[in-house]
């Protein structure tokens, strides 16, 4: 009885906490920031690509229909973060965690 008092006890003391940072941490490492990306791609994209993604400029990709999208994200960071000669550069405008949490968000309009 005492020995299982002490286990459970021992056990409350390091599994809760620890799980607790487990399930606090791991989304905040991991995964991009889709409200951010929101943020970023409303106030740097939209005027391009429409903020629903359906775009208002003729050139620009539709990313609602999914348009330039079948890329692998490292591929389009590099054409995001160098530009074109129809669309800007976001080198030094966007850092790489937010040019991916656009991407990110970019991907949820489809
Ligand atoms: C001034 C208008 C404009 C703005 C602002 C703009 N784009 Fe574009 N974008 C374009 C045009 C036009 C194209 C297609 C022509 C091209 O790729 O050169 C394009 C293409 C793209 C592509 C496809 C590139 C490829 O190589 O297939 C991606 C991805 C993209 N834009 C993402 C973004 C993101 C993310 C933002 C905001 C951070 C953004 N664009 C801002 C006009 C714009």
């Amino acid at each position: 009885m005492i020995f299982h008092n002490t286990t459970s006890s021992v056990r409350r003391f390091f599994l809760g906490p620890l799980t607790m940072l487990f399930i606090l941490l791991t989304p905040a490492a991991f995964a991009a920031d889709l409200d951010k990306g929101k943020t970023l791609y409303l106030a740097h994209c939209s005027g391009c690509h429409g903020e629903k993604g359906f775009s208002i400029m003729p050139q620009a990709p539709n990313f609602a229909r999914g348009e330039s999208l079948a890329q692998p994200d490292p591929v389009l960071m590099d054409a995001i973060r160098s530009g074109s000669d129809t669309r800007p550069p976001f080198l030094g405008i966007l850092n790489d965690r937010e040019i991916l949490d656009v991407i990110s968000y970019v991907r949820t309009l489809l």
